[in-house]
């Protein structure tokens, strides 16, 4: 607790202002921060206990402004358990986040696709999860002060939340899906058998991240909304080779309706 209270007090005097929603950018999606009045931007490595991003494609700092009309807190680069961290390590920034009093969590990511009808660079809302990561960051003594022992996670992904991005996808005319993202420590990618299990167990894409903050934001009453972007296929007949490269293609081109997905979301709340 005092570690995430060092690092909240360290935020707060280089900038007092409350941000209201707290925004977590994946691979390749980082244009959301363009769409930002910048107030203030910090680097990861100047936050005590903070960790520090290793991976290329992500840079590392928090960002604060205005988007629309509201005070956000961008984070320009996440942290992944495959990278090392723990779990308590990988959540710290969104309990920080909490603490500087956000009230809705925003999270993006990179995923490939489980279901036969995704294309390349579809937009997917998040409506549910299948956690397979080897660790939760709630292992261990619970953080009483901040949520309970067992959190309910019925509600994992706010339905009004996908409801509103449902009916702004379709009114900008972006093609939207909603489903079920399995979350796998990586860093390898999946096997042909590892796409058909995972699709044969619920999963409508596949990815590294997101279900770790998930589970501190849920754990702190925090109301979440995700969007995965598919940047491979992981359909029998449709796998090809990954490389971080088309990964990145691929988001970059589902960028620009993320980004209005997103933005305009963020103004209606
Ligand atoms: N599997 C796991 N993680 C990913 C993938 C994938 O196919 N694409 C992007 N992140």
């Amino acid at each position: 607790m005092h570690k995430i209270s060092e690092a909240t007090s360290y935020i707060q005097q280089q900038y007092p202002t409350q941000p209201l929603f707290g925004i977590i950018l994946g691979t390749g999606l980082g244009s959301l921060v363009n769409e930002v009045k910048i107030d203030k931007s910090i680097n990861y490595q100047n936050i005590p206990h903070f960790p520090i991003s290793t991976v290329e494609s992500h840079s590392g700092r928090l960002i604060f402004g205005t988007l629309g009309n509201a005070k956000v807190v961008v984070m320009q680069g996440r942290f992944h358990y495959y990278e090392g961290y723990t779990m308590k390590e990988v959540t710290f920034p969104v309990r920080v986040m909490k603490n500087l009093g956000i009230t809705k969590l925003f999270v993006s990511n990179a995923a490939g696709s489980l279901n036969p009808a995704y294309e390349l660079s579809d937009l997917m809302i998040i409506n549910d999860h299948i956690n397979l990561q080897p660790d939760s960051p709630l292992r261990g003594a619970n953080l009483d002060p901040m949520g309970p022992r067992f959190p309910d996670m019925s509600d994992a992904y706010d339905r009004e939340l996908i409801g509103q991005a449902m009916e702004i996808a379709a009114d900008l005319r972006i093609p939207c899906r909603q489903g079920v993202y399995v979350s796998v420590p990586g860093p390898s990618l999946e096997t042909v058998a590892e796409y058909k299990y995972l699709r044969v167990i619920g999963g409508d894409a596949v990815g590294m991240s997101t279900v770790p903050e998930n589970l501190v934001a849920r754990h702190m009453g925090l109301p979440c909304f995700a969007v995965s972007v598919i940047t491979d296929l992981g359909v029998p007949g449709k796998i090809k080779k990954i490389n971080i490269d088309d990964v990145i293609a691929a988001a970059k081109a589902a960028e620009p309706g993320m980004t209005q997905l997103m933005k305009q979301l963020i103004a209606r709340q």
